[in-house]
């Protein structure tokens, strides 16, 4: 269902905010100095997608979802810097993606954009590379095999048909943006289809009457009728995941880049809406969104970097006249100045991440108020949209 816009609650803590340039350069800066000693370390490598004791152990691209943030990091470290160093790294990364999904290691599951989009995507749209235009084009077509007619989605998780995994999730809202690309980079409409179908069923079964979200939701295999919500990553069934929730501010603001849908911005305006309206003073979420002021449960930062892309997109598409038009632009500065202190307040000199405080998957006990290297990424690339609100997206 397309949900109805909460009202903000509490307007006066979104009220004007000025987040310097000067701050943000700052925050780049200290940026820079992990995303090198991560490059030093990884090589051609990446980090594992979280860190133990807040240091990224390094691994090979063969499982996962966490590889692609890593290659958008450096994309984005090379747009800031025009230090070639981090181009040249990514490029050297490409040889990998090709081989893992010409190979099929590791990609039985939906999370094609998240690891080709930051990643090859980018590399095209940057420096023409054929071999990345190609291997992203292999992974959108990889991605179509998870489409099931019956119930019109991407199964998440699974083997293909196996209907006890008959079920979509809220994150494949950012792997659709692949297929989008898909269709324009091969002119086959196939793509984009399966992608808007795939969107409209996501928004239409995961956004609750009052904005809030499910994290996966599971289909009758026989009818393809939505069957319930359940949750993996959150606290209850019931309650709002804080990722799943952010995944449903920036996803229907990526696929309004390529769709120009006024549902889409509208889902985008209620989503957000209640993640601002259940933040606590500090502006730094808990992992869920049940949890807040006095609670002494982990916090995730990455969903809060992850809501800040979701709006910076949305203002460049916003009427200023229109209220939430700058309860928008304040939040993104308030909880970025949020973040820009967690991160300098981060002492541990082995630390070799970007954004602390970010949790994983707290009922699977991974990650828990470590680095995650999407946190990371999306924190990245809302700084770099502060600083240039026209930045092209990767997506
Ligand atoms: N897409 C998996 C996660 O957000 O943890």
């Amino acid at each position: 269902m397309i949900p109805n816009i909460p009202a903000i609650k509490n307007p006066e803590k979104y009220s004007a905010f000025e987040l310097s340039r000067e701050k943000i350069l700052g925050a780049l800066d200290v940026a820079y100095k992990q995303i090198d000693k991560l490059m030093a370390q990884v090589g051609y490598k990446f980090p594992n997608e979280y860190s133990k004791d807040d240091v990224y152990a390094t691994v090979e691209n063969t499982f996962g979802w966490g590889n692609g943030f890593w290659s958008g990091i450096l994309w984005h470290a090379f747009q800031l810097t025009g230090d070639e160093k981090y181009k040249n790294t990514v490029l050297g990364q490409i040889p990998s993606y090709t081989k893992r999904i010409t190979e099929k290691i590791g990609v039985n599951h939906h999370d094609m954009g998240f690891l080709f989009s930051l990643s090859c995507v980018a590399a095209y749209k940057l420096t023409g590379n054929e071999e990345a235009k190609a291997a992203a084009i292999m992974a959108a077509e990889h991605l179509t095999t998870r489409y099931r007619k019956c119930g019109d989605f991407i199964q998440a998780w699974g083997n293909v048909n196996d209907p006890k995994d008959n079920r979509l999730i809220i994150d494949c809202l950012l792997n659709i943006p692949l297929l989008y690309w898909a269709s324009e980079a091969t002119g086959d409409k196939k793509y984009d289809e399966m992608a808007w179908k795939h969107f409209n069923t996501t928004v239409g079964v995961c956004c609750r009457p009052d904005a809030s979200t499910y994290h996966t939701f599971y289909f009758d295999p026989e009818t393809g009728a939505p069957v319930k919500g359940v949750t993996h990553q959150g606290a209850f069934d019931e309650s709002a995941w804080a990722r799943g929730q952010a995944w449903g501010i920036y996803g229907p603001m990526l696929t309004r880049t390529y769709k120009d849908s006024d549902d889409a911005m509208n889902i985008f305006k209620a989503t957000a809406s209640y993640f601002l309206n259940n933040l606590p003073s500090d502006y730094v979420p808990y992992w869920d969104l049940c949890f807040n002021d006095g609670s002494t449960e982990p916090r995730d930062t990455s969903s809060a970097a992850i809501a800040c892309c979701g709006m910076l997109e949305a203002l460049k598409h916003m009427d200023k006249a229109d209220p939430l038009y700058d309860v928008f632009k304040n939040a993104v500065n308030r909880i970025m100045n949020a973040l820009i202190d967690v991160c300098a307040a981060q002492d541990k000199p082995e630390a070799n991440g970007i954004l602390p405080h970010q949790t994983y998957a707290l009922p699977q006990g991974i990650g828990i108020d470590e680095y995650n290297i999407w946190g990371d990424y999306f924190y990245i690339e809302a700084l770099h949209r502060l600083l240039e609100p026209d930045w092209q997206l990767f997506w």
